[in-house]
């Protein structure tokens, strides 16, 4: 890692920042081996062949383990497979990586986070986008599928840093990036609505996030198609993520590619939730305001009592709710003077 971007990074526990504690090789202001340190609570983080490992023993426990383990077993034999994912719905790897990537809208100069990014068949596109003023930072959970990233990136234009890290705790602080990409990664997280979150929080707001992973739609569920997918790997029934999309997302997009068994979110980060123009008065006889129907809301009355309530608006010549909030507060006012409760 660089060192002049140790500023990004915080500890993924504690969110403590970080320090370089100690140089073993250093080779253009690049740190080859070394150990980083989480300010507060002295937590040491080891670099070597330039990653960053920021797997804790508290995240193995947590489901990191076996996607390690088995991600691991098959580093070495996952470029030669992988075409399958796409072969087998007469999809062209190239074409479908391409129209996912394009979605980020990527700028040269952006810096992007690959969450996920295994061997790296999605980082060398990415990279292509990218000049030396931007930065691309691949984040898997295993070292050995990383380390094919490694190499395969190697001679890239653009500014790269790998780590090794869970997606559901990013060792990033908030708003660090422009855009976030994951491939075939969501449907391994331990704590789905924790990675969805962690993804939102590390992209500045205005920046994108696109996500894909596999999914039979609800329309193809109950066709031979659909079933022969989900019988080979039951992921392909896992639910379409929708509640866990973070309140911050604006735009958000979702359509089904890859032989329309892979969803593919993307949406744009904004600061919070959003904000409506809810003072805003609404014509017709109910009239009101969002908010005052909302907030507003007093005890039901009897249904005789609605009825003459009915008939009276009409006569009043005014909307229900504003007849009402002018009766109900000039009682309320004279009971309030006089002192009767
Ligand atoms: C199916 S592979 C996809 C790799 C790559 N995106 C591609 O397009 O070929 C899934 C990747 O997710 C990684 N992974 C699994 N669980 C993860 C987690 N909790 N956090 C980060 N990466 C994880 C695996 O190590 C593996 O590299």
């Amino acid at each position: 890692m660089r060192k002049k971007n140790i500023e990004l990074y915080k500890c993924p526990l504690t969110d403590d920042n970080l320090d370089i504690d100690e140089i073993v090789e250093e080779i253009d202001n690049k740190i080859i081996s070394g150990i980083l340190r989480s300010r507060q609570t002295g937590k040491r983080y080891f670099i070597s062949n330039g990653v960053v490992d920021f797997i804790t023993p508290e995240q193995e426990i947590k489901g990191a383990a076996f996607a390690r383990k088995y991600y691991s077993e098959i580093a070495k034999t996952y470029d030669e497979n992988v075409h399958i994912t796409f072969e087998l719905y007469n999809e062209n790897e190239s074409d479908i990586r391409n129209r996912m990537i394009d979605l980020l809208e990527l700028k040269p100069n952006y810096k992007v986070l690959e969450v996920s990014a295994g061997t790296g068949k999605d980082s060398e596109i990415i990279a292509s986008r990218l000049n030396k003023d931007g930065g691309l930072w691949l984040l898997d959970i295993s070292p050995d599928m990383l380390s094919f990233n490694v190499e395969r990136l190697k001679n890239v234009g653009v500014p790269t840093e790998h780590v090794v890290a869970s997606a559901c705790s990013i060792p990033f602080n908030d708003n660090t990036f422009d855009a976030l990409y994951c491939f075939a990664g969501v449907g391994h997280f331990p704590d789905l609505p924790k990675g969805l979150k962690e993804m939102a929080r590390v992209v500045k707001p205005g920046g994108k996030v696109v996500f894909c992973e596999k999914n039979v739609p609800e329309w193809l569920r109950d066709t031979e198609y659909g079933k022969i997918c989900i019988n080979n790997n039951p992921m392909f029934a896992d639910p379409v993520p929708l509640k866990h999309i973070p309140v911050e997302a604006r735009n958000v997009g979702v359509r089904w590619i890859n032989g329309n068994v892979h969803y593919v979110f993307d949406y744009t980060v904004d600061i919070e939730e959003p904000k409506g123009n809810f003072d805003m008065e609404i014509p017709g006889p109910r009239g009101g305001t969002f908010n005052t129907r909302y907030y507003g809301k007093l005890e039901g009355v009897s249904v005789e009592t609605k009825k003459l309530a009915i008939e009276a608006q009409k006569y009043s010549g005014k909307s229900m709710t504003k007849w009402l909030d002018e009766i109900i507060k000039r009682e309320a006012e004279e009971i309030i003077r006089n002192g009767t409760k």
